[in-house]
């Protein structure tokens, strides 16, 4: 009897102590692959690119480094919320091989990883750092360079540099857009930052063995002719013109590319009783082949009703947040995702009563892109100098007495 007891003693304390570990152990929410495990090596570059920087390229490629310069691969490393996160995060050296995938980028060379996980790289002295390359972010290279070729659309050679025909042009968003989790103590069907596998689950595919959906088709992605729109343009100043791609990558960080991706309708519908009304907003993601919004789990949508007297005093109000829940501790569980999935249209409705005093005189409705939580960013410390959210629809409906009274 007595041992039994302190067996179960043992257990339960076993137990405790493991749940508490979980709690307070660094927490790595995805897995390192062998495609960004590593920077990319530069060590063969073509002499004609010299320091692999931006502005070298640009010299003779001009409109990509424009509209690149403008992009958020160009500040994936400067970026104020990139910078706060990263530091609040620990520092740690995998981040950099995405936001800085070159070696000469980062000022130590990975030797080797003292874990298994290989989150905890060996680290020794870069001789080759280049600091103005570091602020380059997801520069030129990052996506061209490969065993010193310059690999593009066309892969003809009347180029300075030698060049390599691209496969297939989505295959290098992949190396940084998807990141796969498979892990025991893990259950989501769709990894942090799982746009890649977003698509793949809205084109009906099966989750694979692990229950996480996996990229089979590249070709099929399309992530190229969204992000990257098609263009006739001569590469060079002085070259025959040739269909080419923009260079702009918009996304989150842009309120006009996720404005145009959401359709929006709002409409009267009838209510539960003779003094009330009713309105529906009908959400339908037409733009984004993933979900919306995407990217990492801090993105959200806030659906936002005011009800206003007359006045413009608020009588009641509601919000609604339509984005991607994830326990992190003590095992990362998906417990909700309600964000859009392509085409699906989402309908949200507000019902109020006509009868009270003051009585509602508008309804003002308003669909919000979030970054980030505003208590995230509190708990990093990010002071924004732009805003952490934007509108991508408002709109205000007069409650005019006229239609209440007819429809009572
Ligand atoms: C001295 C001028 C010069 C520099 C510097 C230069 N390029 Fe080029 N590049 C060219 C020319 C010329 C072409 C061929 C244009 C054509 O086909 O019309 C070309 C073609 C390309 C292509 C298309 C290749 C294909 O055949 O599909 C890519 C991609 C490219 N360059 C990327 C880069 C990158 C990245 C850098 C910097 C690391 C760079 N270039 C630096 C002159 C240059
Ligand atoms: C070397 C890694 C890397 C590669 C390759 C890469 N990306 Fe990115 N991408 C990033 C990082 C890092 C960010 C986040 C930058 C930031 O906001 O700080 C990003 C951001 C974006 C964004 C979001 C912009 C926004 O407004 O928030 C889009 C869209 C995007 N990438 C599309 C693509 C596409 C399409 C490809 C393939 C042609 C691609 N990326 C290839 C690393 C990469
Ligand atoms: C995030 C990845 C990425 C980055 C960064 C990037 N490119 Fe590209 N670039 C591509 C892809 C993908 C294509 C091929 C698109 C296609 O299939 O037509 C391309 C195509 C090109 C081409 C061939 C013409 C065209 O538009 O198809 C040139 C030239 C080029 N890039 C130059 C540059 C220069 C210069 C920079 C830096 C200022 C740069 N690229 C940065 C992904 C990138
Ligand atoms: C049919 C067009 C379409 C396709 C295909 C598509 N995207 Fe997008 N993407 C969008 C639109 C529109 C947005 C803005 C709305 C949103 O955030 O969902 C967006 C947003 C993004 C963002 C911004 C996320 C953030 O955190 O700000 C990233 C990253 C991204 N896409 C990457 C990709 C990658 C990688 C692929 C291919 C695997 C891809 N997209 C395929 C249209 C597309
Ligand atoms: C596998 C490549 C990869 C690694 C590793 C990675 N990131 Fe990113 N990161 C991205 C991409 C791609 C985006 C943009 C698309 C998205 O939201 O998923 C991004 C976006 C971000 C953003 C949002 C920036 C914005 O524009 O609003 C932050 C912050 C960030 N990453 C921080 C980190 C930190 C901190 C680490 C290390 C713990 C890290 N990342 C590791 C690829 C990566």
């Amino acid at each position: 009897m007595r041992t039994r007891r302190w067996l179960i003693l043992a257990l339960v304390l076993a137990l405790v102590g493991f749940l508490g570990w979980r709690f307070v152990r660094p927490l790595n929410i995805f897995t390192v692959s062998p495609a960004f495990e590593r920077p990319i090596d530069t060590s063969a570059v073509p002499a004609s690119v010299g320091s692999l920087r931006a502005e070298d390229c640009g010299r003779c490629h001009g409109a990509m480094y424009a509209e690149w310069q403008t992009s958020m691969h160009g500040r994936a490393w400067t970026d104020a919320y990139f910078q706060t996160d990263w530091r609040f995060d620990g520092s740690q050296q995998i981040c950099k091989n995405c936001h800085i995938p070159l070696d000469r980028q980062q000022e130590s060379r990975v030797l080797g990883f003292r874990d298994r996980d290989k989150w905890d790289p060996v680290l020794a002295p870069n001789p080759d750092f280049d600091p103005a390359l570091q602020h380059e972010g997801v520069t030129c290279a990052a996506c061209h360079l490969h065993e010193g070729k310059i690999l593009g659309p066309y892969g003809d050679a009347r180029a300075e540099h030698p060049v390599a025909k691209l496969t297939d042009p989505n295959e290098i968003c992949l190396r940084c857009h998807v990141v796969q989790g498979e892990r025991w103590d893990t259950f989501y069907q769709i990894p942090p930052c799982g746009t890649a596998a977003e698509i793949a689950a809205g084109a009906g595919s099966e989750p694979g063995r692990s229950g996480e959906y996996l990229v089979k088709n590249v070709a099929a992605l399309g992530c190229v002719e969204c992000h990257m729109p098609a263009v006739e343009r001569p590469l060079v100043p002085d070259g025959t013109p040739r269909l080419a791609r923009r260079h702009l990558w918009r996304g989150g960080n842009d309120p006009e590319t996720v404005t145009r991706a959401l359709d929006v309708r709002v409409a009267e519908q009838a209510a539960g009783s003779a003094h009330a009304r009713a309105f529906a907003l009908t959400l339908t993601n037409i733009g984004a082949r993933h979900f919306l919004p995407t990217g990492t789990p801090d993105r959200h949508l806030t659906v936002e009703w005011r009800l206003l007297d007359a006045q413009g005093r608020l009588l009641d109000s509601r919000d609604e947040t339509l984005e991607r829940k994830v326990m992190w501790r003590p095992f990362i569980v998906d417990l909700w995702d309600t964000r859009l999935r392509f085409g699906e249209p989402r309908t949200l409705r507000f019902e109020f009563r006509t009868d009270r005093e003051p009585r509602p005189a508008a309804l003002a409705v308003a669909v919000r892109y979030h970054l980030l939580h505003e208590s995230r960013r509190k708990r990093i410390g990010y002071a924004n100098a732009t805003p952490i959210a934007y509108p991508v629809f408002e709109e205000t409906i007069a409650l005019d007495a006229t239609a209440q009274t007819g429809s009572r």
